[in-house]
């Protein structure tokens, strides 16, 4: 594609390989690599030195701060939030002279609206569900229930959080923004949008 028939932003610091799909309105910043086979969706942020690995594929609306690596088998949906040098995985028992290749790559989905503090850890072969929240340098070695705030080594469930970022505290009712929930067996689900 020439430069001007480009509908985002690439820093020309930066590499982008062949056969890599950048949608629409997304900005690339300095310093970042993106690998053959990745699909990134529309209006995405990648800030300084953010690698994506072969394959992977980034939602819409996503932001990646400084220093994040999304490996083979990492899998963003939209709206994904992670901060600046927080860690995903894909190999569980990594051994440099037993390489596993992509078939030992155990895979790691991030649902929609995640937000993933600075230096925390998510180990691979694990599922976040929506709207979570991972507190900074928590280390996630479990599924995570929709709308959990996780915190600490190894990251437990202290409280649900909003959809607009607010902590519950231990409430079903958003006393920022309104939003109802209902508890479910995966987390929280939305029960009335309505804005008080
Ligand atoms: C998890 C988080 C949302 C909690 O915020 P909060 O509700 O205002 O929490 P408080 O500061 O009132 O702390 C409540 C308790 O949790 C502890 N705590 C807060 N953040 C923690 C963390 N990341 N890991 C472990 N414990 C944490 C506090 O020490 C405090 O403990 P105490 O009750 O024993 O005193 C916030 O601390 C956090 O980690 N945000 C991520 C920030 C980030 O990485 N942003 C990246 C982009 S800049
Ligand atoms: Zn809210």
């Amino acid at each position: 594609m020439s430069e001007q028939e480009k509908t985002y932003f690439v820093h020309p610091s930066s590499f982008v390989d062949d056969g890599v799909t950048i949608g629409t309105g997304t900005k690339i910043w300095h310093f970042c690599h993106i690998q053959t086979g990745a699909i990134i969706g529309e209006k995405c942020s990648f800030g300084q030195n953010v690698n994506v690995s072969n394959n992977v594929h980034v939602g819409n609306g996503c932001k990646l701060q400084n220093n994040v690596s999304l490996y083979e088998g990492v899998e963003l949906e939209d709206y994904v939030f992670c901060g600046p040098s927080c860690v995903f995985t894909n190999d569980l028992t990594p051994r440099a002279k037993y390489p596993k290749g992509h078939e030992g790559y155990k895979k790691t989905l991030i649902k929609t609206g995640v937000s993933i503090g600075a230096n925390a850890t998510i180990v691979c072969g694990h599922t976040v569900g929506s709207w979570a929240m991972i507190g900074a340098g928590a280390v996630v070695t479990t599924n995570v229930p929709s709308h959990a705030l996780m915190l600490g080594v190894p990251a437990k469930r202290v409280d649900w959080v909003c959809e607009c970022g607010e902590r519950l505290h231990g409430e079903l009712t958003c006393s920022h923004c309104g939003r109802k929930y209902r508890e479910t067996e995966e987390g929280l689900e939305i029960f009335s949008s309505e804005q008080e």
